[in-house]
C-alpha cells in the first residue's frame, strides 16, 4: 500500500464521517432548547455541508470516487451522541450532556484532518492541504464555541444540583444500559490486572 493510499483511505473515512454528521446535526440542534446552543449546531451543520464539498473537490484532483469506506469511529460518536438526544434530562443537564458529545465529535475530527493534512503535505498535494487546512480551522473553531457554551450550561446544571435532592441509583433501567453496563465491566476485566482493580481494591491476578 502507498502513502497515497493511506490519504485516499483517510479522507474517504473523513467523507463517510462528514455525510454521517449531516445527518446528525440537526438532531442535536433539535434537542436543545437552548437557542445559542442550536444555533451552533445549525451554523456547524452548514460547514459541514462544506466540508463534505472541500472533500469532493480533494477527490477530484487525485481523481478518485469519494466513497468507498464507512467511518466507524463516527458511528459510534454518533450512537453516543444518541444517547444524549434521547435522555429524559432537561435543560441545562441536557445541554452538557450535548456539548460532551459534540466535542468528542469535533475533536475525532480534528485527529482525522490533522493526519490527513500531514499525509498530503508529505506527498505535496498542496491544494489538497490547502482545502483539509480549512475545514480543520472550522472544526477547532466549533471546538471552542461549544466549550464557552459549556460555561453557561455547567453553571445552570449545577444551580440545578442544589435544587435536586433525588438521589438517582445507577442500577440499568433498559436493556441498552444493561448490555453497556455488562461491556464496560468486561472492559475492565479484560484490561492489564494492574488497571483492573477498582479503586482501593488491589488487583487481582490474571487468570488464564
Ligand atoms: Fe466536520
Amino acid at each position: 500500500m502507498s502513502l497515497k493510499d493511506v490519504l485516499i483511505e483517510e479522507l474517504r473515512d473523513l467523507y463517510s464521517a462528514e455525510n454521517q454528521l449531516v445527518k446528525a446535526l440537526p438532531k442535536m440542534a433539535k434537542a436543545t432548547k437552548t437557542a445559542e446552543l442550536k444555533s451552533l449546531f445549525t451554523t456547524h451543520l452548514e460547514e459541514t455541508k462544506g466540508q463534505v464539498e472541500r472533500l469532493k473537490q480533494a477527490f477530484q484532483i487525485i481523481g478518485k470516487k469519494p466513497t468507498g469506506q464507512h467511518c466507524n469511529g463516527m458511528e459510534g460518536l454518533v450512537e453516543e451522541g444518541k444517547d444524549a438526544i434521547e435522555s429524559d434530562e432537561e435543560g441545562p443537564v441536557k445541554d452538557v450532556e450535548l456539548i460532551g458529545a459534540g466535542l468528542r465529535v469535533e475533536h475525532y475530527e480534528i485527529a482525522g484532518y490533522t493526519a490527513a493534512i500531514s499525509i498530503a503535505k508529505a506527498l505535496g498535494q498542496k491544494e489538497i492541504v490547502a482545502l483539509l487546512s480549512e475545514t480543520l480551522k472550522e472544526e477547532t473553531a466549533a471546538s471552542k464555541k461549544l466549550i464557552a457554551e459549556s460555561k453557561p450550561a455547567l453553571k445552570g446544571a449545577s444551580a440545578d444540583e442544589d435544587a435536586d435532592e433525588e438521589e438517582e441509583d445507577d442500577k440499568p433501567k433498559t436493556a441498552k444500559e444493561a448490555e453497556s453496563k455488562a461491556k464496560s465491566e468486561k472492559d475492565e476485566a479484560e484490561a492489564a490486572p494492574e488497571l483492573s482493580a477498582a479503586p482501593g481494591k488491589t488487583p487481582k491476578s490474571k487468570k488464564k
